[in-house]
Protein backbone atom coordinates (compact mmCIF):
# COMPACT_ATOMS: atom_id res chain seq x y z
CA UNK A 1 0.00 0.00 0.00
CA UNK A 2 1.09 3.22 -0.88
CA UNK A 3 1.45 6.58 1.23
CA UNK A 4 2.16 10.22 -0.08
CA UNK A 5 4.96 11.86 2.11
CA UNK A 6 4.87 15.90 1.92
CA UNK A 7 7.64 18.34 3.17
CA UNK A 8 5.35 21.24 3.50
CA UNK A 9 5.28 25.61 3.19
CA UNK A 10 6.43 25.71 0.06
CA UNK A 11 3.89 28.75 -2.39
CA UNK A 12 3.68 26.11 -5.54
CA UNK A 13 4.81 28.01 -9.16
CA UNK A 14 3.79 27.10 -12.75
CA UNK A 15 1.56 25.30 -15.04
CA UNK A 16 -0.35 22.44 -14.53
CA UNK A 17 -2.48 20.72 -17.45
CA UNK A 18 -6.04 19.42 -15.81
CA UNK A 19 -7.01 15.57 -16.46
CA UNK A 20 -10.49 14.57 -18.47
CA UNK A 21 -13.15 14.37 -16.02
CA UNK A 22 -13.78 11.00 -14.17
CA UNK A 23 -17.62 11.43 -13.38
CA UNK A 24 -17.96 12.29 -17.28
CA UNK A 25 -15.65 9.19 -18.40
CA UNK A 26 -17.74 6.98 -16.50
CA UNK A 27 -20.81 7.51 -18.06
CA UNK A 28 -19.66 7.70 -21.07
CA UNK A 29 -17.90 4.25 -20.90
CA UNK A 30 -21.05 2.71 -19.28
CA UNK A 31 -22.62 4.03 -22.34
CA UNK A 32 -21.02 2.47 -24.98
CA UNK A 33 -22.98 -0.88 -24.00
CA UNK A 34 -25.88 1.16 -25.80
CA UNK A 35 -24.74 -0.31 -29.37
CA UNK A 36 -22.58 -2.98 -30.83
CA UNK A 37 -19.15 -2.67 -32.21
CA UNK A 38 -16.02 -0.52 -31.83
CA UNK A 39 -16.25 3.02 -29.39
CA UNK A 40 -13.62 4.91 -28.18
CA UNK A 41 -13.38 7.60 -25.34
CA UNK A 42 -10.89 10.44 -25.54
CA UNK A 43 -9.32 12.19 -22.58
CA UNK A 44 -9.81 9.43 -19.99
CA UNK A 45 -7.58 9.94 -17.30
CA UNK A 46 -6.14 7.14 -15.66
CA UNK A 47 -7.26 6.55 -12.29
CA UNK A 48 -8.63 3.68 -10.30
CA UNK A 49 -12.32 4.09 -10.92
CA UNK A 50 -11.73 4.13 -14.63
CA UNK A 51 -9.99 0.12 -14.74
CA UNK A 52 -12.82 -0.47 -12.36
CA UNK A 53 -15.93 0.55 -14.98
CA UNK A 54 -13.04 -1.46 -17.61
CA UNK A 55 -12.88 -4.67 -15.34
CA UNK A 56 -16.63 -4.19 -15.27
CA UNK A 57 -17.31 -4.03 -19.03
CA UNK A 58 -14.93 -6.86 -19.36
CA UNK A 59 -16.50 -9.21 -17.08
CA UNK A 60 -19.68 -8.34 -19.11
CA UNK A 61 -17.52 -9.44 -22.06
CA UNK A 62 -16.78 -6.42 -23.97
CA UNK A 63 -13.13 -5.56 -25.07
CA UNK A 64 -11.37 -2.38 -23.30
CA UNK A 65 -8.19 -1.39 -24.19
CA UNK A 66 -6.54 1.79 -23.20
CA UNK A 67 -4.22 3.15 -25.84
CA UNK A 68 -0.30 3.68 -24.90
CA UNK A 69 1.86 6.55 -25.72
CA UNK A 70 0.06 9.62 -27.05
CA UNK A 71 -3.15 7.74 -26.99
CA UNK A 72 -2.45 6.75 -23.22
CA UNK A 73 -5.94 9.17 -22.49
CA UNK A 74 -8.08 7.11 -25.12
CA UNK A 75 -10.07 4.28 -23.98
CA UNK A 76 -11.10 1.77 -26.51
CA UNK A 77 -14.27 -0.49 -25.85
CA UNK A 78 -15.13 -3.18 -28.77
CA UNK A 79 -19.10 -3.78 -27.16
CA UNK A 80 -20.49 -7.30 -28.90
CA UNK A 81 -23.94 -7.99 -29.82
CA UNK A 82 -24.58 -9.82 -26.52
CA UNK A 83 -23.12 -9.69 -23.18
CA UNK A 84 -23.35 -10.90 -19.75
CA UNK A 85 -26.21 -8.23 -18.29
CA UNK A 86 -24.78 -8.94 -14.80
CA UNK A 87 -22.44 -6.34 -12.47
CA UNK A 88 -21.64 -8.30 -9.64
CA UNK A 89 -21.07 -7.27 -6.16
CA UNK A 90 -16.98 -7.59 -6.11
CA UNK A 91 -16.77 -4.82 -8.48
CA UNK A 92 -19.74 -2.50 -7.53
CA UNK A 93 -18.38 -2.54 -4.01
CA UNK A 94 -14.82 -0.58 -4.94
CA UNK A 95 -17.11 1.65 -6.74
CA UNK A 96 -20.75 2.66 -6.45
CA UNK A 97 -20.62 4.14 -10.34
CA UNK A 98 -20.91 0.71 -11.55
CA UNK A 99 -24.72 1.53 -10.94
CA UNK A 100 -24.18 3.32 -14.28
CA UNK A 101 -24.10 0.06 -16.26
CA UNK A 102 -28.03 -0.71 -15.00
CA UNK A 103 -29.54 1.76 -17.47
CA UNK A 104 -27.90 0.94 -20.45
CA UNK A 105 -28.38 -2.99 -20.40
CA UNK A 106 -32.05 -2.79 -19.42
CA UNK A 107 -32.28 -0.61 -22.64
CA UNK A 108 -30.35 -3.00 -24.96
CA UNK A 109 -31.06 -6.25 -23.60
CA UNK A 110 -34.13 -5.87 -21.79
CA UNK A 111 -32.79 -7.47 -18.44
CA UNK A 112 -30.09 -6.41 -15.87
CA UNK A 113 -28.61 -7.74 -12.60
CA UNK A 114 -26.79 -5.18 -10.59
CA UNK A 115 -25.48 -5.26 -7.08
CA UNK A 116 -26.72 -2.98 -4.79
CA UNK A 117 -24.12 -0.32 -3.63
CA UNK A 118 -24.48 -0.71 0.23
CA UNK A 119 -23.36 1.65 2.28
CA UNK A 120 -20.33 4.63 1.72
CA UNK A 121 -17.99 6.29 3.65
CA UNK A 122 -19.38 10.31 2.80
CA UNK A 123 -23.76 8.98 3.30
CA UNK A 124 -26.18 6.34 2.96
CA UNK A 125 -26.12 6.82 -0.75
CA UNK A 126 -29.30 5.19 -1.89
CA UNK A 127 -30.48 4.47 -5.81
CA UNK A 128 -34.16 4.41 -4.78
CA UNK A 129 -34.11 7.53 -7.60
CA UNK A 130 -32.42 4.98 -10.07
CA UNK A 131 -35.44 2.23 -9.96
CA UNK A 132 -38.25 4.71 -9.72
CA UNK A 133 -37.26 5.94 -12.50
CA UNK A 134 -36.62 3.04 -14.55
CA UNK A 135 -40.03 1.64 -13.43
CA UNK A 136 -41.70 4.60 -14.84
CA UNK A 137 -39.88 3.69 -17.99
CA UNK A 138 -41.91 0.34 -17.85
CA UNK A 139 -39.21 -1.85 -16.25
CA UNK A 140 -39.74 -4.30 -13.44
CA UNK A 141 -38.04 -3.99 -10.47
CA UNK A 142 -37.22 -7.05 -7.88
CA UNK A 143 -34.65 -6.69 -5.08
CA UNK A 144 -33.04 -10.53 -4.83
CA UNK A 145 -30.11 -11.16 -2.49
CA UNK A 146 -28.59 -8.24 -2.60
CA UNK A 147 -28.68 -7.73 -5.89
CA UNK A 148 -31.11 -5.03 -8.75
CA UNK A 149 -33.02 -7.57 -10.98
CA UNK A 150 -34.56 -5.38 -13.66
CA UNK A 151 -36.42 -6.55 -16.75
CA UNK A 152 -38.15 -4.93 -19.60
CA UNK A 153 -41.21 -7.25 -19.63
CA UNK A 154 -41.87 -6.37 -23.75
CA UNK A 155 -38.07 -6.69 -24.41
CA UNK A 156 -37.81 -2.67 -25.17
CA UNK A 157 -38.64 -0.32 -21.99
CA UNK A 158 -41.38 2.17 -22.75
CA UNK A 159 -40.84 6.21 -22.95
CA UNK A 160 -42.54 8.06 -19.77
CA UNK A 161 -42.45 10.93 -17.24
CA UNK A 162 -40.40 10.70 -14.29
CA UNK A 163 -40.09 14.15 -11.51
CA UNK A 164 -36.80 13.10 -9.30
CA UNK A 165 -37.83 13.46 -6.20
CA UNK A 166 -34.00 14.87 -5.20
CA UNK A 167 -31.21 16.44 -7.72
CA UNK A 168 -28.99 12.84 -8.45
CA UNK A 169 -26.74 13.03 -11.19
CA UNK A 170 -26.07 9.21 -11.76
CA UNK A 171 -29.69 8.83 -11.43
CA UNK A 172 -30.17 11.10 -13.89
CA UNK A 173 -27.55 9.51 -15.99
CA UNK A 174 -28.81 6.59 -16.08
CA UNK A 175 -31.94 7.08 -16.45
CA UNK A 176 -31.20 9.09 -19.85
CA UNK A 177 -29.08 6.29 -20.91
CA UNK A 178 -31.87 3.69 -20.31
CA UNK A 179 -34.54 6.46 -22.16
CA UNK A 180 -32.45 6.83 -25.44
CA UNK A 181 -33.46 3.14 -26.85
CA UNK A 182 -36.68 2.69 -25.17
CA UNK A 183 -39.95 3.12 -27.42
CA UNK A 184 -41.53 6.96 -27.59
CA UNK A 185 -41.10 9.90 -25.60
CA UNK A 186 -39.41 10.65 -22.31
CA UNK A 187 -39.60 13.35 -20.05
CA UNK A 188 -37.51 13.64 -16.91
CA UNK A 189 -38.88 16.52 -14.36
CA UNK A 190 -35.88 17.96 -11.77
CA UNK A 191 -32.96 16.30 -13.68
CA UNK A 192 -29.07 17.08 -12.22
CA UNK A 193 -27.53 20.09 -14.28
CA UNK A 194 -24.36 19.08 -13.56
CA UNK A 195 -21.63 19.37 -16.48
CA UNK A 196 -20.78 15.93 -16.54
CA UNK A 197 -24.74 15.24 -17.15
CA UNK A 198 -25.14 17.26 -19.53
CA UNK A 199 -21.20 15.81 -21.84
CA UNK A 200 -23.08 12.45 -21.36
CA UNK A 201 -26.12 13.55 -22.96
CA UNK A 202 -23.60 15.36 -25.66
CA UNK A 203 -21.80 11.67 -25.81
CA UNK A 204 -25.64 10.36 -26.89
CA UNK A 205 -26.69 12.24 -29.68
CA UNK A 206 -23.04 11.53 -30.90
CA UNK A 207 -24.16 7.89 -31.12
CA UNK A 208 -27.61 9.06 -32.85
CA UNK A 209 -30.04 9.58 -29.76
CA UNK A 210 -32.40 12.36 -29.69
CA UNK A 211 -32.29 14.34 -26.60
CA UNK A 212 -32.69 17.42 -25.38
CA UNK A 213 -32.56 19.97 -22.45
CA UNK A 214 -29.32 18.76 -20.95
CA UNK A 215 -28.00 21.27 -18.76
CA UNK A 216 -31.33 22.26 -17.42
CA UNK A 217 -33.55 20.58 -14.98
CA UNK A 218 -36.03 19.08 -18.11
CA UNK A 219 -34.29 16.34 -20.28
CA UNK A 220 -37.06 15.28 -23.40
CA UNK A 221 -35.76 12.15 -25.08
CA UNK A 222 -36.96 10.23 -28.43
CA UNK A 223 -36.40 6.85 -27.80
CA UNK A 224 -34.77 5.34 -31.01
CA UNK A 225 -34.45 2.00 -31.87
CA UNK A 226 -30.30 1.81 -32.52
CA UNK A 227 -27.21 3.85 -32.09
CA UNK A 228 -24.07 3.47 -33.71
CA UNK A 229 -20.93 3.61 -31.36
CA UNK A 230 -19.58 6.44 -29.67
CA UNK A 231 -16.49 9.02 -30.32
CA UNK A 232 -16.45 11.22 -27.69
CA UNK A 233 -13.88 13.38 -25.80
CA UNK A 234 -14.77 14.00 -22.22
CA UNK A 235 -15.07 17.37 -20.62
CA UNK A 236 -12.10 18.79 -18.71
CA UNK A 237 -12.01 17.82 -14.56
CA UNK A 238 -13.78 20.61 -13.07
CA UNK A 239 -12.92 18.42 -9.44
CA UNK A 240 -9.53 18.21 -10.16
CA UNK A 241 -8.74 21.54 -11.36
CA UNK A 242 -10.59 23.03 -8.41
CA UNK A 243 -8.30 20.75 -6.05
CA UNK A 244 -5.08 22.56 -8.04
CA UNK A 245 -6.77 26.20 -7.94
CA UNK A 246 -7.03 25.09 -4.56
CA UNK A 247 -3.67 24.12 -4.21
CA UNK A 248 -2.37 27.15 -6.50
CA UNK A 249 -4.13 29.83 -3.77
CA UNK A 250 -2.21 27.96 -0.37
CA UNK A 251 0.51 30.32 0.77
CA UNK A 252 1.32 32.87 -1.74
CA UNK A 253 1.28 30.31 -4.63
CA UNK A 254 0.60 31.77 -8.23
CA UNK A 255 -0.56 28.10 -10.65
CA UNK A 256 -1.97 28.20 -14.20
CA UNK A 257 -4.33 25.05 -14.43
CA UNK A 258 -4.20 25.09 -18.10
CA UNK A 259 -7.53 23.01 -19.89
CA UNK A 260 -10.11 24.31 -17.23
CA UNK A 261 -13.63 25.52 -17.64
CA UNK A 262 -14.59 28.79 -15.33
CA UNK A 263 -17.97 28.67 -16.30
CA UNK A 264 -17.76 24.32 -14.97
CA UNK A 265 -16.28 26.21 -11.39
CA UNK A 266 -18.51 29.31 -10.47
CA UNK A 267 -19.02 28.29 -7.37
CA UNK A 268 -15.61 27.52 -6.40
CA UNK A 269 -14.37 30.45 -8.16
CA UNK A 270 -16.59 32.77 -6.07
CA UNK A 271 -15.72 31.89 -2.55
CA UNK A 272 -12.16 31.47 -3.81
CA UNK A 273 -12.44 35.21 -4.94
CA UNK A 274 -13.84 35.90 -1.31
CA UNK A 275 -11.20 34.44 0.34
CA UNK A 276 -8.67 36.75 -1.29
CA UNK A 277 -7.70 34.43 -3.87
CA UNK A 278 -6.99 36.58 -7.32
CA UNK A 279 -8.30 34.43 -10.14
CA UNK A 280 -7.39 35.52 -13.88
CA UNK A 281 -9.29 33.68 -16.75
CA UNK A 282 -6.79 33.50 -19.88
CA UNK A 283 -6.89 31.68 -22.84
CA UNK A 284 -4.94 28.64 -21.67
CA UNK A 285 -6.94 27.50 -18.51
CA UNK A 286 -7.52 29.90 -14.94
CA UNK A 287 -4.43 31.30 -13.04
CA UNK A 288 -4.93 31.31 -9.37
CA UNK A 289 -2.79 33.92 -7.28
CA UNK A 290 -2.78 33.31 -3.23
CA UNK A 291 -2.15 36.49 -1.63
CA UNK A 292 -1.50 36.46 2.16
CA UNK A 293 -3.26 34.52 4.74
CA UNK A 294 -6.72 34.05 3.33
CA UNK A 295 -9.86 35.42 4.55
CA UNK A 296 -12.96 33.82 6.25
CA UNK A 297 -15.52 32.72 4.02
CA UNK A 298 -18.84 30.90 4.88
CA UNK A 299 -20.32 28.54 2.00
CA UNK A 300 -23.03 26.14 1.90
CA UNK A 301 -22.78 22.52 -1.02
CA UNK A 302 -25.19 22.22 -3.21
CA UNK A 303 -25.98 20.69 -6.56
CA UNK A 304 -24.82 22.35 -9.53
CA UNK A 305 -23.94 25.34 -10.03
CA UNK A 306 -23.71 25.59 -6.44
CA UNK A 307 -20.62 24.95 -4.67
CA UNK A 308 -19.61 21.38 -5.36
CA UNK A 309 -19.65 18.98 -2.80
CA UNK A 310 -16.62 17.45 -3.93
CA UNK A 311 -14.42 20.40 -3.17
CA UNK A 312 -15.73 20.44 0.17
CA UNK A 313 -12.73 19.10 2.18
CA UNK A 314 -10.52 21.03 -0.25
CA UNK A 315 -11.89 24.06 0.71
CA UNK A 316 -12.04 23.61 3.94
CA UNK A 317 -7.93 23.20 4.24
CA UNK A 318 -7.56 26.73 2.97
CA UNK A 319 -10.13 28.27 5.37
CA UNK A 320 -8.30 26.42 8.30
CA UNK A 321 -5.73 28.77 8.07
CA UNK A 322 -7.67 31.60 7.32
CA UNK A 323 -7.62 35.09 9.42
CA UNK A 324 -11.20 34.60 11.26
CA UNK A 325 -14.14 31.82 10.96
CA UNK A 326 -15.94 30.18 8.53
CA UNK A 327 -18.89 28.54 8.49
CA UNK A 328 -19.19 25.50 6.17
CA UNK A 329 -22.30 23.75 5.56
CA UNK A 330 -22.62 20.41 3.80
CA UNK A 331 -26.16 19.94 2.19
CA UNK A 332 -25.60 16.71 -0.44
CA UNK A 333 -24.44 14.29 1.70
CA UNK A 334 -24.84 13.31 5.52
CA UNK A 335 -21.13 12.15 5.91
CA UNK A 336 -18.96 14.54 4.46
CA UNK A 337 -17.02 15.56 7.41
CA UNK A 338 -14.50 13.04 7.88
CA UNK A 339 -11.37 14.76 6.88
CA UNK A 340 -11.63 16.93 9.84
CA UNK A 341 -10.60 14.29 12.74
CA UNK A 342 -7.56 14.41 10.12
CA UNK A 343 -7.44 18.08 9.92
CA UNK A 344 -7.22 18.34 13.82
CA UNK A 345 -4.42 16.17 13.50
CA UNK A 346 -2.27 18.74 11.65
CA UNK A 347 -3.09 21.48 14.42
CA UNK A 348 -6.60 23.05 12.36
CA UNK A 349 -9.62 24.39 15.12
CA UNK A 350 -12.52 22.59 13.65
CA UNK A 351 -16.15 21.47 15.22
CA UNK A 352 -19.15 20.01 13.20
CA UNK A 353 -22.18 20.03 14.42
CA UNK A 354 -24.57 18.06 12.54
CA UNK A 355 -24.09 19.57 8.54
CA UNK A 356 -22.49 22.38 9.93
CA UNK A 357 -18.43 22.92 10.84
CA UNK A 358 -16.86 25.96 12.49
CA UNK A 359 -13.39 26.73 10.73
CA UNK A 360 -11.54 28.89 13.06
CA UNK A 361 -8.64 29.55 10.91
CA UNK A 362 -5.06 29.53 12.83
CA UNK A 363 -2.22 30.80 11.76
CA UNK A 364 -0.52 27.45 10.50
CA UNK A 365 -0.71 23.71 10.60
CA UNK A 366 1.96 21.12 11.47
CA UNK A 367 2.89 17.76 9.51
CA UNK A 368 1.61 14.56 11.43
CA UNK A 369 0.45 11.54 9.63
CA UNK A 370 -2.84 11.33 8.70
CA UNK A 371 -5.51 8.57 7.00
CA UNK A 372 -7.50 9.02 3.92
CA UNK A 373 -10.87 8.22 4.32
CA UNK A 374 -12.55 9.12 1.04
CA UNK A 375 -11.42 10.60 -2.41
CA UNK A 376 -12.09 13.79 -1.76
CA UNK A 377 -10.94 14.01 1.81
CA UNK A 378 -7.61 12.06 1.09
CA UNK A 379 -7.43 15.34 -1.86
CA UNK A 380 -7.96 17.40 0.99
CA UNK A 381 -5.46 16.26 3.21
CA UNK A 382 -2.65 16.18 0.74
CA UNK A 383 -3.50 20.20 0.11
CA UNK A 384 -3.53 20.15 4.07
CA UNK A 385 0.28 18.68 3.68
CA UNK A 386 1.19 21.27 1.20
CA UNK A 387 0.44 24.09 4.06
CA UNK A 388 1.51 22.34 6.80
CA UNK A 389 5.12 23.18 8.39
CA UNK A 390 7.46 19.90 8.58
CA UNK A 391 6.18 16.06 6.99
CA UNK A 392 2.59 15.13 6.66
CA UNK A 393 2.56 11.60 5.82
CA UNK A 394 -0.98 10.47 4.26
CA UNK A 395 -2.01 6.78 4.48
CA UNK A 396 -4.32 5.06 2.26
CA UNK A 397 -3.34 6.50 -0.80
CA UNK A 398 -6.14 4.33 -2.69
CA UNK A 399 -8.58 6.42 -2.19
CA UNK A 400 -6.77 9.24 -3.89
CA UNK A 401 -5.51 7.29 -6.72
CA UNK A 402 -9.80 6.50 -6.94
CA UNK A 403 -10.14 9.33 -8.85
CA UNK A 404 -7.07 11.32 -9.66
CA UNK A 405 -4.24 10.48 -12.14
CA UNK A 406 -1.19 10.24 -9.75
CA UNK A 407 -1.50 13.55 -7.91
CA UNK A 408 1.78 14.06 -6.82
CA UNK A 409 3.37 14.22 -10.43
CA UNK A 410 0.94 17.24 -10.84
CA UNK A 411 2.20 18.88 -7.92
CA UNK A 412 5.53 18.23 -7.92
CA UNK A 413 6.67 19.98 -11.24
CA UNK A 414 5.14 23.19 -8.75
CA UNK A 415 7.61 22.90 -6.76
CA UNK A 416 5.47 21.09 -3.94
CA UNK A 417 7.98 18.48 -2.23
CA UNK A 418 5.86 14.97 -2.88
CA UNK A 419 6.31 11.70 -3.29
CA UNK A 420 5.00 8.38 -2.94
CA UNK A 421 6.69 5.53 -1.23
CA UNK A 422 5.59 2.18 0.05
CA UNK A 423 3.65 2.52 3.39
N1 LIG B 1 -29.85 10.14 -3.56
C1 LIG B 1 -30.99 9.51 -3.14
N2 LIG B 1 -31.54 8.56 -3.96
C2 LIG B 1 -31.00 8.22 -5.15
C3 LIG B 1 -29.84 8.88 -5.58
C4 LIG B 1 -29.27 9.85 -4.76
O1 LIG B 1 -31.49 9.77 -2.05
O2 LIG B 1 -31.56 7.34 -5.82
C5 LIG B 1 -29.22 11.18 -2.71
C6 LIG B 1 -27.82 10.80 -2.25
O3 LIG B 1 -27.85 9.97 -1.12
C7 LIG B 1 -27.20 12.13 -2.00
C8 LIG B 1 -27.83 13.03 -3.08
O4 LIG B 1 -29.01 12.33 -3.49
O5 LIG B 1 -27.55 12.62 -0.73
C9 LIG B 1 -26.98 13.29 -4.29
O6 LIG B 1 -26.44 12.09 -4.79
P1 LIG B 1 -26.12 11.83 -6.32
O7 LIG B 1 -26.97 10.68 -6.78
O8 LIG B 1 -26.17 13.08 -7.09
O9 LIG B 1 -24.62 11.33 -6.25
P2 LIG B 1 -23.99 10.27 -7.21
O10 LIG B 1 -24.60 10.38 -8.54
O11 LIG B 1 -23.94 8.95 -6.54
C10 LIG B 1 -22.13 11.82 -8.20
C11 LIG B 1 -20.65 11.83 -8.25
C12 LIG B 1 -20.10 12.11 -6.86
C13 LIG B 1 -20.62 13.48 -6.41
C14 LIG B 1 -22.15 13.48 -6.44
C15 LIG B 1 -22.75 14.83 -6.13
C16 LIG B 1 -20.21 10.27 -10.05
C17 LIG B 1 -19.69 8.95 -10.48
N3 LIG B 1 -20.19 10.52 -8.74
O12 LIG B 1 -22.49 10.80 -7.27
O13 LIG B 1 -18.69 12.15 -6.98
O14 LIG B 1 -20.20 13.73 -5.10
O15 LIG B 1 -22.60 13.10 -7.76
O16 LIG B 1 -22.28 15.80 -7.01
O17 LIG B 1 -20.59 11.08 -10.88
C18 LIG B 1 -16.48 11.88 -6.27
O18 LIG B 1 -16.13 11.98 -7.46
O19 LIG B 1 -15.67 11.93 -5.31
C19 LIG B 1 -17.88 11.70 -5.96
C20 LIG B 1 -18.31 11.21 -4.80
Amino acid sequence: MDKIVIEGGVPLRGEVQVSGAKNAALPAMAASLLAEGDHAVANVPDLADVRTMGRLLAHMGCEVVRGAGDDRHVVSLRVPRSVIPEAPYELVKTMRASVLVLGPLVARWGRARVSLPGGCAIGARPIDQHLKALSALGAEIALEHGYVEARAPSGRLQGGSFVFDVNTVTGTENVMMAAVLAEGRTVLGNCACEPEVADLARALREMGASIEGEGTTEIRIDGVERLRPLYHRVIPDRIEAGTLLVAGALAGGDVLVRGCLAEHMEGLLEKLRAAGATLEAVPAGLRVIGDGRPRPVDFRTAPFPGFATDMQAQMMVLLAVADGSSVVTETVFENRFMHVQELLRLGADITTDGKTALVKGVTELSGAPVMASDLRASAALVLAGLLAKGSTEVLRVYHLDRGYERLEDKLAPLGARIRRMKA
